[in-house]
């Protein structure tokens, strides 16, 4: 695996607001989505949701689940649609139960050996995701010219937490004890990860979508040497292998809470673009990582649901930190399902009008 330590030249060229941030370029007015920015918080969302069996059903129909990619970029206008479809898909593409269970979140059958699950088998799983495929497609052809397509998937740490854990988790007991008591056994799951979510993306590419984006939103409880071998070194290597397969589709990773790593992380991982969380400092993040590569973030998402005052000054102080180099707006983490949404009109309102 050779590490690659600089971020490479783009030969994409792109018209797209997104696209030309991703490409290096300094806007005035910073493009912006918002993680989960379709979701409960939507009214239009909820209605949908209650004609679908449950939430993975919703995600594998490609009608439903397009439609609801686009009705965030109706009401708002972002600058780039996201995906409809979650991380967990691929376990269960991988043959492991999967739940969304009301009000609880996800509920996975624990795994702890990766031969708890069967033998890896390519056109079964790119059957079961399927439908998510058709979903890209879909929503690719009816954006305009100004809006991107984001495809996405969760990075195999961030992954293999919900498989260990059977959901989510506190103190994340179970998973660590597995990766620091038994590292290469561990290892094995991950590149499975790494080897599926690779194949993954590459057809969520084939099928149009035009950005990446890697979720590693658990990146930040492990200990320093584990954090390398376990989210930079995979994040590293699907990139690397994304990238060979294309230059054009530029990666925006998310290593959430990576703290103090966040510079080698961005240095190291060869992705075109860093997704800062909330408890980044703009100020330290324009001086130690914007001037690696482009910084997408990161007003805290409980921000956007006080809003008033104490929101527009932290939206004025992260776009002012982060104006001398390229930026695209987002929150620091996903939109929280009470957020109002004359809160977010407002955010848009600055954003475009200042
Ligand atoms: O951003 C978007 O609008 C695209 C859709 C998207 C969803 N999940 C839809 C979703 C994306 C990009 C995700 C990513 C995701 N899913 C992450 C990484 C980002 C993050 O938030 O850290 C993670 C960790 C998951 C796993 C997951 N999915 C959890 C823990 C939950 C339950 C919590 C919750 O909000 O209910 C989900 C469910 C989920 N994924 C919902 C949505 C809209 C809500 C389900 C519902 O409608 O009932």
């Amino acid at each position: 695996m050779t590490p690659s330590k600089q971020t490479e030249k783009q030969t994409f060229s792109g018209t797209k607001p997104l696209l030309r941030v991703l490409q290096g370029e300094r806007l005035a007015r910073p493009p912006f989505w918002l993680m989960r920015q379709a979701g409960r918080y939507l009214p239009e969302y909820r209605e949908l949701r209650s004609k679908a069996r449950d939430f993975l059903d919703l995600c594998f129909r490609p009608d439903m689940a397009a439609e609801v990619t686009l009705q965030p970029l109706r009401r708002f206008g972002m600058d780039a649609a996201i995906l409809f479809s979650d991380i967990l898909v691929i376990p269960y593409a991988l043959g492991q139960k999967v739940e969304f269970q009301e009000g609880r979140g996800p509920v996975l059958e624990p795994i702890s050996s990766v031969d708890d699950l069967a033998v890896f088998d390519e056109e079964k799983f790119h059957q079961k995701l399927s439908p998510v495929y058709e979903t890209v497609n879909r929503v690719r052809e009816s954006l305009d010219e100004k809006t991107a397509l984001i495809g996405f998937a969760g990075s195999p740490w961030t992954v293999a937490t919900y498989m260990v854990e059977g959901g989510t988790s506190r103190d994340f007991a179970k998973i660590k004890t597995w990766a620091y008591g038994d590292p290469d056994g561990f290892e094995k799951l991950i590149n499975l990860l790494v080897d599926s979510t690779t194949q993954y993306l590459s057809a969520q590419i084939d099928h149009g979508a035009e950005v990446i984006q890697l979720f590693d939103s658990w990146a930040g409880v492990l200990s320093e040497p584990f954090f390398r071998r376990f989210v930079l070194a995979p994040n590293r290597e699907i990139i690397r292998r994304l990238r060979q397969k294309t230059t054009a589709v530029p990666i925006i990773a998310f290593p959430r809470g990576a703290g103090t790593l966040y510079p080698e992380f961005a240095r190291e991982c060869g992705a075109q673009a860093i997704g800062l969380d909330t408890t980044v400092p703009t100020l330290w993040a324009a001086e130690e990582i914007q001037k690696i590569c482009p910084v997408q973030g990161n007003l805290d998402p409980i921000a956007l649901v006080a809003g008033g005052d104490m929101m527009r000054r932290e939206l004025d102080e992260i776009l002012q930190n982060l104006s001398n180099g390229p930026h695209i707006f987002n929150l620091g983490h996903g939109i929280v399902p009470q957020t109002p949404i004359e809160h977010v009109e407002e955010l848009v309102r600055i954003l475009r009008e200042g």
